[in-house]
């Protein structure tokens, strides 16, 4: 991983955006790339090309940057830091599907702009663009030269999904394959890139208090949930196709089950994380090995509620069909079978229109034993490890002490750390880690082939076992907690979902 010349300069980079007009470049990357620029975190000498098939100029188009770095940036923009990032930015319009020819304007406009530079400049390409275009995008840009084989300063950061189903997403990965290495392959799971999931190697493996724990021996049961309020926001078309299940369960989800689990990799290189994290994909049983379904809910939203205002129900989403079986609800219980971990159930749920916005991992410890002799300590409560991805970010620990006081009566404290606290509107968007990330040539926060391949394995277990249209939808209003099912099915393994609120009051 290099980002220095010989001479301690940063290697120059010239970065392609494709669907640069789209809805993703609009709120995620031209504010990220913008506070990148802002905190001089990129090299002093950075391009930008943004490629679309509208017909803008370089004024029109840095209008409407700037729009969007103010309508979408984590922090209050700074005018003289907007300017400065707005030079950078240069249109191109091309047709980049229906006109192959056209990726030779590209390059010339590239070489035009490398010439400018001083040295070799690494050249990535962000695919910002329907999930059908990123085979011919890839194959364009090998056979016209614009990205050679092997050239490690040649990378391409594709969004998800990558593909539709394991065929097609193995299908793209043959295309792909035959045009880059792997090395030079950036799959995005925004995910990756959250704060306190980068945290979650820290807690793991930078605590003697946790390491040895992190077993069947002292943990009962582990939840991995992520809810949301909003519904599919106008992306009905896309999410017909996508459902919950390939939306988020096969990517952001099983990336976090992958880095609770892995066993500790031998160092944290990329590759040696990533080895760890497949090891513990290939482990998780499979939906058509399990005796029944009774360990997966699916769920769709009816109407419902959004901050005391009426919502519809999926169905009458924008570009849904109105008999539509796609779930935008789940909750399972999933297994990995090795012998860390066999015989802890670990929970999965996630789920759109609910009444909460939570992502949230729960490590429930086993409970002491109880010991005839210590009644006064008889049924306290599990202890929990709470890392809270979002909306608060931070870590939470629960245990129990003496109550002060002349009894000895016992309650439940909260050892707390709350990041955004302490680090309020400083903490990087993960977008903005990943750019940087992928610029530094550090794939660690990216998806490998392989573990894409087990994720999907997983889900299609789930959809040929245990198909959606098994259940009657819609089956729980939006703005609500979602199906009662999910809570019978914990309930029946003699469990409880954890929903913990973290107290936003900073450390105590
Ligand atoms: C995306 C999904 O990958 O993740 C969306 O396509 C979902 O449907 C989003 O809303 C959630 O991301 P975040 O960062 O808002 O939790």
């Amino acid at each position: 991983m290099s980002e220095q010349t010989q001479d301690g300069r940063r290697e120059p980079l010239i970065l392609t955006i494709f669907g640069a007009t789209g809805d993703l470049a609009h709120r995620k990357l031209l504010p990220a790339l913008y506070h990148l620029v802002a905190e001089g975190r990129l090299p002093e000498e950075t391009r930008i090309l943004l490629v679309g098939r509208r017909d803008l100029d370089n004024e029109s188009c840095r209008a409407d940057a700037q729009a969007a770095v103010r309508r979408y940036s984590r922090t209050e923009v700074d005018d003289e830091k907007l300017s400065g990032f707005l030079k950078l930015l240069r249109y191109h319009r091309m047709e980049f599907i229906s006109q192959p020819e056209s990726y030779r304007g590209l390059h010339s406009f590239l070489t035009h702009e490398e010439q400018g530079l001083h040295g070799a400049a690494v050249r990535l390409f962000f695919l910002a663009v329907a999930p059908e275009h990123f085979a011919p995008i890839v194959q364009n840009l090998h056979d016209k030269g614009l990205v050679e084989k092997r050239n490690p300063s040649h990378r391409v950061m594709i969004e998800k999904p990558f593909g539709s189903d394991l065929e097609t997403a193995r299908a793209l990965n043959r295309t792909i394959s035959q045009a880059l290495n792997e090395k030079q392959v950036y799959r995005i799971d925004h995910y990756l890139g959250k704060e306190m999931i980068r945290n979650i190697l820290a807690i793991r493996f930078a605590n003697s208090l946790f390491e040895p724990l992190w077993n069947h021996h002292y943990i009962d049961n582990i939840q991995i949930t992520s809810f949301e309020t909003l519904g599919v926001e106008g992306r009905g078309g896309y999410y017909e196709q996508a459902g919950i299940l390939k939306d988020m369960l096969q990517n952001h989800l099983m990336q976090m089950l992958a880095l609770i689990t892995m066993e500790p990799p031998v160092d944290l290189m990329p590759e040696s994380v990533r080895d760890e994290k497949v090891k513990a994909l290939r482990s998780l049983r499979r939906f058509e090995d399990a005796p029944s379904c009774g360990g997966i809910v699916l769920g769709q939203y009816g109407p419902g509620q959004k901050d005391g205002a009426p919502v519809p129900g999926y169905r009458e989403e924008e570009g849904v069909d109105e008999a539509s079986k796609t779930p935008t609800y789940v909750a399972l219980r999933a297994q990995i079978d090795n012998f860390r971990w066999g015989g802890v159930p670990i929970y999965i749920r996630a789920g759109k229109r609910l009444d909460r916005a939570r992502t949230q991992i729960v490590i429930e410890f086993k409970r002491l034993p109880g010991v005839n002799f210590y009644k006064e300590f008889e049924s306290q409560p599990a202890n929990l490890l709470v890392i809270e991805v979002q909306p608060a970010e931070g870590m939470y620990f629960r245990i129990n002490l003496k109550r002060p006081g002349t009894d000895f009566n016992m309650e439940r404290v909260a050892l707390n750390y709350a990041q955004h606290s302490r680090f309020a509107g400083n903490v990087p968007e993960a977008y903005e880690q990943l750019l940087l990330e992928a610029y530094r040539a550090n794939s660690s926060l990216f998806t490998r082939w392989d573990e894409l391949e087990y994720s999907w394995r997983f889900i299609e277990g789930i959809e040929t076992h245990c198909p959606a249209d098994r259940g009657a939808f819609p089956n729980y209003a939006a703005g609500s907690r979602g199906p009662e099912a999910a809570d019978r099915m914990i309930a029946l393994d003699g469990r409880r979902w954890w929903d913990i609120e973290l107290p936003c009051d900073g450390n105590s």
